[in-house]
Order: C-alpha cells, then structure tokens, then sequence
C-alpha cells in the first residue's frame, strides 16, 4: 500500500515512516523543509535499509500540491502530521499559524476528493480538552476553548474533518496526542531542538547534558499530589504503532465516516516524576528550580485508552525508563553533531 505522509521527515512522522517501512508498508513523504531536515531521509534508510520516496512540496501552494498528486496516482492513503506546532509562536504570529495549518490541510482534503483518495488519518492533540472536568480524559469530552492559535487549529482542523466526511466519500481518523516523548531505539531520529526548547524532556535532557544551567518547574501548587502538573506521557514509538493501527482499520471498515482516539499511556505522570525518572534511568542529577506557573498550562490531563485499546486493537507498551534514556541517547547523538 502507498501510503502518503505529509510532514514525514518531522518528530512523529519520522517514527511512523520507519514503522510502516517495517511492515512492507510503502511511505511517500512530503515536507516544506521549514521545520524539518531532509537529513532525516537518510537516516530513515539507515535504520530500514531501504530509502523512503521523498518530495519536497508546499502544501499551502495547490499548484504544487495537485502537480504532486498528478505524479503519483497511485496514494491508497493519508497520514497528515504537516503542521507548524509552537504554541508560543502561534500567540506571536497567529495569521502564520491559521494560514499554514489550516490551508494546507483544505488543500490536501480538496486533492483527496478531485483524486479519489478516501482514508485520512489526522495528528490531532489532546490540547482540544483544554483543562478536562474528568480524568483520565475520554474521547466524549466536551472540546474546550483553545488556548492557543495553535491548539485552535487543532480544533478547527477536526471540524473541517467532520464536516467534509459527512458530504463526500473520505473517512478519517483523528488521532489525539497526549505527550509523544522519547526517540527511535538507534538514536538517528528524534525531536530536533531549534533554540531553548519549550517542553519539558527536551529541556531535562539538556540541562543533563550541560546545554542549560537548570530546569525550571513551572509551578508547585497545582492541587495534583506533589503541587506540579500531570501529563500523560506517551514513547513517540507508541504513538507511530498507532498510525499503522489506524490504517488498518480505515481499510477494513466500511461503516464509520470518522473516528476519535486518545493516544496515551493512560497514566499521569507530575513533572517532579519525570524529573526522578530521568535521573533513575541515567544516573545523572538534574538541577532544577520551582518558578511561577506558565500562562496556559492544564493542571492535569491524562487519557482514558479504552477506546483506542479496543478499537484499534492498539496498547501503549514501552515504559517510562524507555522513553527517558532513548530521549537522553538521542541528546547525546544531537550532542556529537551526527
Ligand atoms: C502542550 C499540549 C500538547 C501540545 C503541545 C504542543 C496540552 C495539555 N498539551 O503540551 O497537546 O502538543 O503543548 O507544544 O495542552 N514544564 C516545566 N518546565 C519546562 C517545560 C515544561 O515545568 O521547562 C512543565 C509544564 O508546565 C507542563 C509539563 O512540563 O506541566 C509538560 O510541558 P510540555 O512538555 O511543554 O507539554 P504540554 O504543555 O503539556
């Protein structure tokens, strides 16, 4: 099966370009290069042994979006990952964000219909729960105001889903991410940094490293059990597993127009936790300091997986002390400038 990937050479789409590859599946990547590295191709081909087919296409430009469909008819499917994903940025620059994120995803839903594309699955995020009423979060929850231009698209991007799907004959899959953490075992992809990171493993993993002085922990009086926030972290490679699931059953089924799952490992972990699982899983000490709370932060989420467990038949499997030292040997390897 061809199977599409846009934004394939980025954090996630890497990892699931690999695992597709691993399952004879045949991946057509395409990316702008804006927040990429077409480095990662060669990497991709290191760990499979066989080069991934890569086009570097703007997807905000339909021209060059319907030239590449035109060249390759033969797309049995869709994984869409391409999005600009600061949440910083996106407060700073909202017009960037609604324009990239939202254009290209009306243009690649507009080439799936003229082409006859029918299955798309969808990197959603959990930020569409906002602050969840109850935990852990299910796929019912209410969607609650975005806190960001980005967390919005997200959101907006879901209704452009659902509201396509009910009039044509496309079928999706909106895969909500919790937090994909971590690295491929051989270290040769991962989550490119670019500047001081703003999530949290990337800033552990370079404070061990020397890169930065200290952490700061944004905040110690949320009412969670030791005052700092709770995430449900989750292996990037887990997340990656669960895109191949996804396709599977857009494949098998013939019923359902549009589907949700929460992708997590179910449990919520406090920043402090992550700080200890770091430094058991390494060895190194990491020093840290309890600063003021960050504007926008949830004090809690965390999924419930039944859903995505049953569903897609799909389980989250590696453990935190693999997500900690796959993330620490991926610094290291982004530390010797490989
Ligand atoms: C959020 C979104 C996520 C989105 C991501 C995009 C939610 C619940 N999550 O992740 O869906 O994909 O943004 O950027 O909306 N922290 C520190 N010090 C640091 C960095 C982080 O204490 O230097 C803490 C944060 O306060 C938070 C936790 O670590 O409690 C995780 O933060 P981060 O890694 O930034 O992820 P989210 O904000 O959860």
């Amino acid at each position: 099966m061809n199977i599409l990937v846009t934004g394939g050479i980025g954090y996630i789409g890497s990892h699931t370009v690999v695992e597709l590859m691993n399952r004879g599946y045949n991946p057509i990547i395409i990316d702008n290069l804006v927040n990429s590295d077409i480095e990662v191709v060669d990497r991709i081909e290191k760990i499979t042994g066989k080069r991934p087919v890569f086009e570097k296409v703007e997807m905000c430009n339909m021209d060059e979006l319907r030239n590449f469909f035109t060249k390759y008819l033969q797309i049995d499917a869709v994984i869409h990952f391409a999005a600009l994903l600061a949440v910083n940025e996106s407060v700073e620059k909202p017009l960037l964000y609604y324009h990239n994120n939202l254009v290209s995803t009306l243009n690649l839903l507009q080439c799936m219909q003229d082409f006859n594309i029918k299955d798309i699955v969808f990197s959603s995020s959990c930020t569409v729960y906002g602050e969840p009423d109850i935990l852990p979060v299910d796929e019912f929850a209410p969607i609650k105001p975005a806190m960001s231009p980005y967390g919005n698209t997200k959101k907006i991007c879901e209704d452009i889903l659902t509201d396509t799907t009910k009039v044509t004959e496309i079928r999706s899959i909106l895969l909500r991410y919790f937090n994909p953490i971590g690295a491929h075992e051989t270290a040769l992809i991962g989550e490119f940094q670019d500047g001081v990171p703003h999530h949290l493993i990337p800033y552990i993993t370079e404070t061990a490293s020397g890169k930065r002085e200290k952490l700061r922990i944004f905040g110690n009086d949320y009412n969670t059990p030791d005052g700092t926030c709770l995430r449900d972290y989750i292996h990037v490679v887990d997340i990656a597993i669960a895109h191949i699931a996804a396709i599977e059953r857009l494949k098998i089924s013939n019923e359902n127009k549009i589907e949700v799952f929460n992708l997590g490992t179910g449990i919520g972990y406090s920043v402090l936790d992550m700080v200890n699982a770091f430094e058991n899983a390494t060895g190194i000490k990491i020093n840290y300091e309890i600063v003021a709370r960050r504007p926008g932060d949830v004090e809690a989420v965390y999924a419930d997986t039944r859903l995505a467990n049953k569903e897609l038949n799909w389980k989250a499997e590696r453990t935190l002390e693999e997500m900690m030292r796959s993330a620490w040997e991926w610094e290291k390897m982004l530390g010797k400038g490989k």
